[in-house]
């Protein structure tokens, strides 16, 4: 199936693409399987979803503003979260891809987000666009928004929620990521609210997955958090999400990007 997905993604550019274009982007694509790179086949279905014209509006992305300006992407992932005057909140990488997907392509948010093949195991357009656009902010430090009164609310907002205990099991994020030394089966628990474990955990977020070879992003990673912990899952793109991702990316803080990684 995830064959599928690349070869899908690939044969659409290369029907766009001239013929020149086509042999090397072909050649980097054989070159990426032959190194069994999953995370580059991502990143580079993601540059297509970018680039490819889409919705009611028959837009591509590149003029989305991350943060950094229309179709900016070189450092962009590594300064999100950050508030966004255009919509008054604090947006994390998913959820202004989202308002990007909506407003320029003028698409719905249900059909923005959906499952490719409409299985709850694939990717999203999420996940490919994730990498992309995450893997043009390596080597900058991430430096996420602090300063703007609605950024100091998501970083205390987020950081209430960490702690905060809820649902039937009465657990909260440090029931599981507060000490030291905990694990579940065979993943060792980070300690998150500390920068140092914080730091290069966060630095390579989105990732591939090898325990169940898929590609995952932040916005995935809360939700299934907040299943183990037995609560309703939060919206993709919630307050509470943005604020989780804000706290724990500015505990983060400094430490270069170099993502999209792989993680068990
Ligand atoms: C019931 C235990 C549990 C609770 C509660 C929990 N998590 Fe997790 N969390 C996990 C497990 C298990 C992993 C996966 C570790 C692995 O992949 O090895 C994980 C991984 C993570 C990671 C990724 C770390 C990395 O490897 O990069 C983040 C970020 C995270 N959790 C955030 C949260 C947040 C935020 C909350 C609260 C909303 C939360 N977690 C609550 C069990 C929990």
């Amino acid at each position: 199936m995830r064959a599928l997905v690349y070869g899908a993604a690939t044969a659409l550019a290369l029907a766009a693409a001239p013929a020149a274009a086509q042999q090397s982007q072909f050649e980097k694509y054989q070159k990426m399987v032959a190194e069994g790179s999953p995370v580059e086949l991502f990143e580079l279905s993601g540059e297509e979803l970018w680039k490819k014209k889409q919705g009611p509006r028959q837009a591509s992305l590149e003029k989305c503003d991350l943060g950094k300006g229309p179709g900016v992407l070189k450092g962009a992932y590594a300064a999100l979260p950050r508030y966004f005057k255009d919509v008054d909140r604090v947006m994390d990488l998913e959820t202004r891809l989202l308002h990007c997907m909506t407003t320029l392509q003028g698409r719905t948010r249900e059909e923005a987000t959906k499952r490719l093949f409409g299985d709850a195991n694939q990717p999203s357009e999420m996940e490919y666009l994730s990498a992309y656009v995450a893997g043009q902010s390596r080597g900058t430090k991430l430096a996420p928004g602090a300063a703007h009164p609605k950024e100091k609310e998501a970083y205390e907002l987020g950081k209430t929620m960490f702690f905060y205990r809820t649902g039937a099991w009465d657990f909260s994020c440090a029931s599981c990521h507060g000490e030291a030394g905990k694990r579940i089966r065979m993943s060792e628990l980070p300690v998150l609210s500390e920068p140092k474990a914080a730091r290069p955990l966060m630095a390579t977020w989105p990732a591939y997955r090898v325990s169940n070879s898929t590609f995952v992003t932040m916005q995935w990673r809360i939700n299934d958090c907040y299943r183990q912990m037995r609560t309703p899952e939060p919206n993709f793109g919630s307050e509470t999400t943005v604020a989780l991702i804000t706290y724990l990316t500015v505990t983060a803080k400094g430490e270069a990007y170099r993502g999209p990684g792989t993680k068990r």
